[in-house]
């Protein structure tokens, strides 16, 4: 029987299909970057409009650590450590091939990241990160997205905040529910595009 690798979700841990490397460019945040891209990784074909507006609402600290929570072939990471280059920023995703592509990219473009191959925060132990920033697996279902996103509370630095996007018609008022359930704080930093961006303070 024939392997369909369309058929197969981003966030399979080891895809098997042929790799289907290429090369994409993005204008984010002002700065010019590329990036690789692969079959079997998230928005292969451009930075995804949910990530953008992600990428464009965060609150970059100037140091301290960052988190990227899931983070594909990398484009939250990598701008927020080309940005601000005294913050040290650690990113985690559970496909591997995601993760080889990340590192791959973040030596295209200059920076210093630090991508662990592991599921949610089994291979972070760090408790002090001032940001996690996340565009999350929604097709994991909320039984996988909602514990992680409670479970970073605790990953958090005082004064520390966690920012999700999310698509609005996918469940953002009911996100907005359950981040209200386990955070102190939390307000909605930008929106557009059917996509919202939410701070959740501790
Ligand atoms: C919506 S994609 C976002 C990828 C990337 N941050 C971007 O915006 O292009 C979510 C990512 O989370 C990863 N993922 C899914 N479940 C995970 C888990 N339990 N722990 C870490 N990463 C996970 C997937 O492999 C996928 O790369």
């Amino acid at each position: 029987m024939g392997h369909d690798m369309e058929q197969e979700h981003y966030f399979t841990a080891e895809p098997a299909s042929p790799s289907g490397k290429m090369e994409i460019a993005a204008r984010l945040r002002g700065v010019e970057y590329k990036f690789f891209t692969e079959a079997g990784v998230f928005s292969r074909f451009r930075v995804d409009r949910g990530t953008r507006l992600l990428i464009d609402a965060l609150p970059l600290p100037k140091q301290g650590r960052l988190l990227d929570l899931g983070c594909g072939y990398g484009p939250v990471g990598i701008t927020a450590a080309k940005e601000e280059p005294e913050l040290e920023v650690i990113m985690v995703d559970v496909n591997r091939r995601a993760v080889e592509i990340a590192k791959e990219n973040a030596r295209l473009n200059g920076v210093k990241v630090d991508v662990r191959w592991g599921e949610g925060f089994a291979v972070v132990p760090e408790r002090d990160f001032s940001l996690i920033a996340t565009n999350p697996p929604i097709r994991a279902g909320k039984q996988i997205i909602y514990p992680l996103l409670a479970e970073a509370k605790e990953h958090l630095a005082p004064g520390g905040m966690l920012c999700v996007v999310i698509r609005t018609k996918q469940g953002a008022s009911s996100l907005e529910k359950h981040l209200n359930n386990h955070y102190g704080r939390v307000e909605t930093i930008d929106k557009g595009g059917g996509y919202r961006v939410f701070a959740a303070h501790i």
